[in-house]
């Protein structure tokens, strides 16, 4: 028996790091993905590493842009036959210093990482089944611990964890579960991205985020995010999942 037989997940990010590793997990153990991301060219090598038991669909959308989320989220449902679960892990990154930070950096920022969240939950809440939905928030590290260099990206990331904790309160008399999970450093495109670190950044002062156990692999953050959405989560709810190495302590 696989934990996500007949499980319906809508899942956004897929088409790369932990997005793509999460649609991998979850299909292997039997779950109907739908999964939506900006990148079709990467979504189509996320439906390509896919190999059963479950199944997965593909739909290129910005989770920035309203009216392609509420068709997105009304034709996952149409198409799975319902949603029992949502998982939003798109997300964008940017590390500069305050004097260079912009209004497009924090627009883009918000935009992607809260207002795409948002946006997600919202239209999925029409489908998720009370007593048994769920809805998996991928926040940070950084939501909870300064970051040089990060204070857009981690004030994002600080506004999906609140929104996440404060939508659990919400949601608790119909019973509908809601982890925030906060991964630290994790070896994807987005960390690997030059953006990351742009030229002239002391890297001494990344050693915060770094763990003893090094950076996570995708698949474990995948793992996490498995749990948190399975029924062996069911009294978890409203509690910052950290997933950090003990990057923490
Ligand atoms: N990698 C890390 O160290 C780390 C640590 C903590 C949290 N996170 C978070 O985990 C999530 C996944 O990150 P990742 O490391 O796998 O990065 P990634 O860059 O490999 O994947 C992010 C995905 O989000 C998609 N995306 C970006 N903007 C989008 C938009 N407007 N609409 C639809 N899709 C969009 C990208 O196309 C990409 O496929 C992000 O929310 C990130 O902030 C990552």
């Amino acid at each position: 028996m696989n934990r996500y037989d007949g499980v319906r997940v809508l899942l956004t990010g897929a088409a790369s790091g932990i997005g793509r590793a999460t649609a991998i997990r979850l299909t292997t153990e039997g779950a109907a993905v739908y999964a939506v991301d900006l990148s079709e060219k990467g979504l189509a090598e996320t439906a390509e590493a896919v190999t059963g038991p479950g199944t997965i669909t593909t739909r290129p959308a910005d989770v920035t842009d309203e009216p392609a989320v509420i068709a997105a989220v009304a034709d996952a449902a149409e198409t799975l036959g319902g949603i029992d679960v949502l998982v939003n892990v798109a997300g964008v990154h940017k590390t500069t210093p305050i004097e260079t930070l912009t209004v497009d950096d924090l627009n883009r920022l918000f935009s992607v990482n809260l207002v795409g969240t948002a946006l997600f939950c919202r239209e999925s809440l029409k489908h998720l089944p009370d007593r048994t939905g769920v809805i998996v928030n991928t926040a940070s590290l950084s939501a909870t611990q300064g970051n040089p260099y990060m204070t857009a990206y981690s004030a994002s990331k600080g506004a999906v964890l609140a929104f996440s904790l404060s939508l659990a309160a919400e949601l608790a008399a119909r019973r509908i579960r809601v982890v925030p999970i906060s991964p630290g450093a994790v070896d994807t495109p987005l960390v690997r991205n030059a953006d990351m670190f742009p030229p002239g950044l002391d890297l001494n002062y990344f050693s915060k985020i770094r763990s003893y156990y090094g950076a996570a692999d995708p698949e474990m953050i995948a793992a996490a995010i498995a749990f948190a959405g399975s029924s062996d989560a069911a009294y978890y709810t409203g509690a910052d999942f950290r997933v950090d190495g003990g990057a923490h302590t």
